[in-house]
């Protein structure tokens, strides 16, 4: 392996693992083209002033590169050194005016090299060293005077040199600089400042061909030998060359020498030993030969009896007589007598004596009539096969007019003013395979017209006024596969227009005024018709239709249905296309086309292209899942639609699809999820969108950055229309991330503030939920079942809540009242009956719903004590939620209502009920008021623990209490009414 394969290698990998890592597949300055697979790229018309910039990001494997009206002045040394691949680098139209000598270095595999049309003036002799494949040198259109010696040295396998165009002086500098050109075949010097031809080295070997028009040679060479090699010698519009200058002249091996508009004397030249110039082969165009029986005389004095090709144009000939060229050698291929004065070609007489004439050109003569050429005339050309009557003004044309020439292949008529056609103008023409007739003004044609052309292939009728197509009008072209009827004004086909046509494989209708397609004339073509054009007609649907009109046509591969006039097609109705299995490209582009209906493509199973360009109406919304059955679509052009978004329902289908023209659409925002379903998309266009630089394409521009799939064209020039001077690639983000930002932000600040206020709300929430954790956990635990079902036996009349500081009052004054004293009330006390080993709050619990009443004894130390609070929370909880009056306060104190305000329970509770309160020592009867104390309680413990019962029951107390213990005014003055407390008024206030 070469060192420099080594080093490609090593490139490539480089670049390959460059891509994985970083890169952007599209490039600054250049467009690569679909499915080049990373090989051509055309970079043109573009801002930047340097060629690095342009190359900088173009892959090692790039082979073809167009670098072309740029603003280059200048291509600095190495700037394509990482191109080692490149095979083919056209960098003409720049204007560039310096090249630097190690610009091309290191391009081993170039092949074509395109300099063309640039300022050059002058180029570094060591510029090509090295190009040792290079094969095509493309210098024209410049400034060069002058070459160097060793100009080209290297350049072993240039095969074309092309410096037309330029400034050069010296003939012979430029043979010293190709001389050594092996390979070297075709030189263009036209249009320069040469004025001889003489050189000191010779041409070399194998150059063939010799461009030198437009010079200004006065003279040719002194070595008569310099031009022996040449074959094909243009020396045309060099006017002052004379015909001295080609005395003796050995040009023996040339097979075309053209020298028109020169100041050589064809007869001159012509004359016996004057030249070793064979006659035969020189272009007689141009020389003033008015009347080329003069030439044919004067060639009838060489040896050789055949010419292959005559070559008479602009010679100002406008009358060819019988004999004209009966003198001359066998004319035996081309005869072309175009762009002279001839007005009628009179069936051909003036090729008496020319039987071997295949092909006839008389285009750009001003023939205006075909005369009839009757079938029995004696001359008759039998080996003529091509005649072309092209660019004349040829109206008419006769009956039998070519009857003369029975073996025609090709006709061309097209390019006239012909307008009657007779109906047997073209009798006879049993060979003729193609017939040009299009850009005429052929209004009629008949059933009779190409009756005999049964080998006929081609039949060309475009562009005529033709408006009807009649029945059988081709019934005997069984062999034709075009019918090209395109640009004519045709509104209807007779039912039996296209009888005969078996073979129809191509039927151009465009431009043409048909309002609908017709089916039934097109189900004839179901074996053979592959291409079916009916751009540019009438036809408008506006309503559904039943069928598909294309439905027999499974053989059609292309069918052409854009840019129906006036308007468009309107609407494509349902299953349209249904049928045509075979289509691989259907165009519908500049058609306004209203609505798509999800099944309009359903059937096109193997289309490949699909163009709707143009097809707007306002805002097109495609139908979710339209493009379904496009299972096999490769290009899709969808620019000007009016495209809003580029969704998943209606593009994700499309899994082959490799190019899509999105351009110019209303798009705004890439789902970089569509793409990512496109698995074998390659080119995205979305050129001209207004595409925002906003968080919605953030994923998009995140995407560009890393997929080395797509290539995004033009990505680095394509701008937001909301963020003016914004870059779609490189547009800012941040702000995007900001906004995620401020959501965390937002989340963490919650979260610390919960945390903060946990701690809090813990001190001052703590015994709610505590309380409210036991409630529940008791509600649903087996114990609260229990503890109820005991609670229906009830053990102990009251469960005594109080503080151990309270138990001396609890010991001497509660127990021996109520369970002594001939009292028998049961007492649960907590560190009498308390259950051993059990969970205190389990405890609490059980006490508090064995007891019919919770008596809570209130003192200052009570309300500090958190097992109190329990309890008397425990308690009131069956006040509130069970409606079980079960709480009883007792007060031992009074205790001011500041302090209570933080027992908010109990606030509730002493609002709701009323409470007993210890006559103390300081009170004015204390033994009366104690009495009086225990009364009420004793009464309190006995009433009913329901509310509802209570309700019931308070009236009998009342009765009862007006019997026994109702207390009279003087105890009232104890007992105050709490707001809605009941008249029974055996509750305290303070
Ligand atoms: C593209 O080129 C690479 C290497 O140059 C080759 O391996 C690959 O098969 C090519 N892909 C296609 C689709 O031609
Ligand atoms: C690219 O270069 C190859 C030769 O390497 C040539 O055959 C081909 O035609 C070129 N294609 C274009 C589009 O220039």
């Amino acid at each position: 392996m070469a060192p420099s394969t080594y080093r490609e290698l090593i490139l490539v990998a480089i670049f390959t693992s460059f891509l994985q890592l970083c890169s952007t597949y599209s490039f600054r300055n250049c467009i690569e083209s679909a499915n080049s697979n990373h090989t051509i790229f055309t970079c043109i018309k573009r801002q930047a002033t340097t060629v690095h910039a342009i190359v900088d990001d173009l892959p090692p494997s790039a082979t073809n590169v167009t670098i072309s009206r740029c603003k280059l002045s200048h291509i600095p040394a190495r700037n394509f050194s990482q191109l080692p691949q490149l095979r083919i680098l056209a960098l003409n139209n720049n204007s560039v005016t310096h090249i630097d000598k190690y610009a091309f270095v290191n391009l081993g595999h170039l092949q074509s090299l395109n300099l063309s049309s640039n300022s050059l003036t002058y180029l570094d002799p060591a510029l090509f060293r090295g190009l040792l494949n290079l094969t095509k040198l493309f210098l024209a259109d410049n400034k060069l005077t002058n070459l160097s010696l060793n100009q080209f040295s290297d350049l072993t396998s240039l095969e074309i040199l092309d410096l037309r165009r330029n400034k050069l002086i010296s003939f012979s500098t430029v043979v010293n600089a190709i001389t050594n050109l092996p390979a070297l075949k075709k030189l263009d010097l036209s249009f320069n400042k040469l004025t001889s031809l003489n050189a000191s080295a010779n041409l070399p070997q194998f150059l063939d061909i010799l461009y030198l028009s437009n010079n200004n040679l006065i003279t040719l060479t002194n070595n008569k030998q310099f031009l022996r090699t040449v074959k094909v010698l243009d020396l045309s519009y060099n006017f002052h060359l004379p015909t001295s200058a080609f005395h003796n002249l050995n040009m023996e091996n040339i097979t075309y020498l053209r020298l028109r508009s020169t100041n050589v004397s064809i007869t001159k030249l012509l004359e016996h030993n004057y030249t070793r110039v064979p006659p035969w082969h020189i272009d007689f165009s141009g020389l003033g030969l008015k009347d080329p029986q003069i030439l044919c005389k004067r060639l009838s004095h060489f040896p050789k009896r055949h010419i292959k090709n005559m070559t008479l144009t602009s010679n100002n000939i406008s009358n060819l007589y019988n004999s004209t060229f009966a003198y001359c050698p066998l004319i035996t291929n081309v005869l072309d007598i175009s762009l002279n004065n001839l007005k009628n070609p009179g069936c051909l007489k003036f090729l008496t004596g020319q039987p071997h004439v295949k092909t006839l050109k008389v285009e750009h003569n001003h023939l205006n009539k075909l005369f009839r050429c009757n079938k029995g005339h004696s001359l008759t050309f039998p080996n003529l096969r091509e005649l072309s009557f092209r660019y004349n003004r040829i109206l008419s044309v006769s009956g039998n007019a070519f009857s003369h020439v029975p073996k025609l292949t090709t006709l061309q008529l097209n390019i006239n003013i012909i307008a009657y056609l007779d109906t047997y103008a073209l009798g006879g023409l049993k060979d003729l395979i193609m017939l040009r007739l299009d850009n005429n003004l052929l209004t009629d044609i008949y059933a009779e017209s190409f009756e005999d052309l049964y080998s006929l292939k081609t039949l060309n009728l475009r562009n005529n006024q033709i408006a009807v197509i009649f029945n059988n009008t081709f019934h005997s072209l069984r062999n034709l596969t075009i019918l090209d009827l395109g640009g004519n004004k045709i509104t209807q086909f007779q039912s039996k227009a296209f009888h005969g046509l078996d073979r129809l494989a191509n039927l151009y209708l465009d431009r043409n005024h048909l309002k609908e397609i017709d089916s039934q004339l097109l189900a004839r073509f179901h074996n053979t018709l592959k291409v079916l054009d009916l751009h540019a007609n009438q036809i408008y649907y506006f309503q559904e239709r039943r069928q598909s009109p294309f439905v027999n046509l499974t053989k059609l591969v292309d069918l052409k249905l854009d840019a129906q006039r006036p308007d468009g097609i309107n609407l494509l109705p349902h299953k349209f296309f249904q049928g045509l299995s075979s289509l691989k490209s259907l165009y519908l582009s500049n058609n306004h086309i209203t609505y798509y209906s999800e099944d309009t493509f359903d059937g096109l199973t193997n289309l490949k292209f699909l163009t709707l360009d143009n097809s707007c109406v306002g805002v097109t919304k495609l139908t979710p899942g339209i493009f379904k059955d496009l299972r096999k679509l490769e290009t899709l052009q969808v620019e000007n639609m009016g495209i809003e978004s580029f969704s998943k329902e209606v593009f994700g289908n499309l899994t082959a699809l490799r190019v899509l023209h999105l351009n110019r659409n209303a798009i705004q925002t890439l789902d970089v999820d569509v793409l990512k379903n496109l698995t074998n998309l390659q080119y995205l266009d979305v050129r001209s969108s207004p595409l925002s630089c906003n968080c919605l394409n953030r994923d998009i521009q995140n995407w560009t950055k890393n997929n080395h799939r797509v290539q995004l064209v033009d990505l680095y020039s394509l701008t937001c229309w909301d963020q003016k001077g914004s870059n779609f690639y490189n547009f800012d983000t941040n702000v995007c991330y900001y906004k995620e930002e401020l959501y965390l932000f937002a989340s963490t600040c919650s979260i610390t503030i919960i945390l903060t206020l946990i701690p809090l709300l813990y001190v001052k929430l703590y015994w709610k939920c505590k309380y409210g954790y036991y409630i529940f956990r008791s509600w649903f635990g087996e114990q609260w079942r229990r503890l109820r079902e005991q609670e229906e036996k009830c053990i102990y009349d009251a469960f005594v809540s109080y503080n151990s500081a309270d138990e001396n009052w609890v010991m001497e004054q509660l127990l021996p009242n109520l369970e002594g004293n001939g009292s028998s009330y049961r007492l649960c006390l907590h560190h009498r009956d308390f259950e051993p080993g059990r969970n205190i709050v389990d405890n609490i619990v059980a006490a508090v719903y064995n007891s019919r009443k919770t008596v809570c004894i209130i003192s200052q130390n009570y309300l500090r004590s958190e097992w109190c609070s329990l309890e008397i929370q425990l308690a009131s909880y069956r006040l509130f939620h069970e409606m079980q009056d079960v709480l009883l306060l007792v007060f031992l104190e009074s205790i001011p209502e500041r302090k209570l305000s933080t027992y908010h329970r109990m606030r509730k509770v002493m609002l709701k009920k009323t409470y007993l309160q210890w006559p103390g020592p300081d009170c004015t009867d204390p033994a009366k008021a104690q009495g009086l104390f225990w009364k009420q309680l004793k009464k309190a413990l006995r009433s009913s623990s329901s509310t509802r019962q209570e309700e019931e029951s308070m009236e009998a107390d009342v009765q009862l209490g007006e019997e026994k213990d109702a207390p009279n005014t003087k105890d009232r003055e104890y007992f105050v009414n709490q707001p809605h407390v009941d008249e029974e008024a055996y509750y305290l206030m303070p």
